[in-house]
């Protein structure tokens, strides 16, 4: 590694791609591809998907049987977790399982047993946290204190510089200790799951996807790190890559006139 670069700039690298639909197809290849390596290596593919609307196309694409990454993906291999989820039933509208269920997990052969969504009609959403949590210590046969390891991550970036559920001034971006936390967004007027910054940063690859004109500013002021108070810039894996997936529209340098 060159002297001076940090691990987390030796591994950080941003795609520019044409646009919202280059950016699905650009992601579903790294999907296929790491799929590949992961069970060649363990035997399974373990996924973490974000939610939002950018992943809708992609999760389109990977289930749709005129591509070439429906079969190409080993469904049964394939496990499925979610980043983040909002305190809705799952089959509700604004779920994030909701929308990867009815874009791609109920069109493939993936078995039931593969998708391990947040129990988010729990009524209380800090034991729904904590059951998401017993999820991961059970699925990864994890001992006290340590952390999963995704194969893959997948998230998105808002406006305010959130990624997954972990908004501007939470708490739950000084979290430590907890795999799975549950914090109540003021201006949403909602509670939110997310896992937290120690599993992200665990993961042996994040993908940031990014589409829109509307993101060019907060992508700008991230990528730039001209703050340092936005979530999405504590995205840093440990051991892990990170590359940016960005299309065109948010790509343009907010500071140029165009
Ligand atoms: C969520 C997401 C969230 C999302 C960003 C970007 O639950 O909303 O996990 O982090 O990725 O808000 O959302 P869009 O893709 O809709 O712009």
């Amino acid at each position: 590694m060159p002297e001076g670069l940090k691990r987390s700039e030796m591994t950080r690298m941003v795609e520019v791609v044409a646009d919202a639909d280059e950016l699905a197809r650009s992601v579903a290849q790294l999907i296929v591809a790491h799929s590949k390596v992961a069970i060649s290596r363990s035997g399974l593919f373990t996924i973490a998907l974000s939610g939002g609307s950018t992943p809708k196309r992609l999760y389109e694409l990977m289930a749709d049987p005129n591509e070439v990454f429906r079969s190409q993906l080993n469904w049964s291999k394939t496990h499925f977790f979610w980043t983040d989820e909002r305190q809705v039933p799952p089959d509700h509208a604004e779920s994030n399982y909701h929308m990867a269920y009815e874009a791609m997990l109920a069109h493939v052969p993936v078995p039931a047993s593969n998708l391990h969504r947040v129990l988010s009609e729990e009524t209380d959403p800090l034991q729904a946290a904590r059951d998401y949590e017993s999820q991961l210590q059970t699925f990864f046969s994890l001992e006290t204190g340590q952390l999963p390891r995704f194969d893959l991550v997948l998230l998105g970036l808002g406006t305010d510089g959130h990624t997954a559920s972990l908004f501007p001034g939470s708490e739950l971006l000084q979290e430590k200790q907890q795999l799975v936390g549950a914090a109540w967004i003021e201006k949403l007027k909602s509670y939110r799951f997310t896992l937290t910054l120690p599993v992200l940063n665990n993961a042996s690859t994040i993908a940031f996807l990014v589409s829109g004109a509307e993101k060019a500013n907060v992508l700008h002021q991230v990528l730039q790190q001209t703050s340092h108070a936005l979530p999405a810039q504590l995205i840093n894996p440990t051991s892990g890559s990170l590359v940016w997936f960005v299309d065109k529209a948010a790509a343009i340098n907010p500071d140029v006139p165009q």
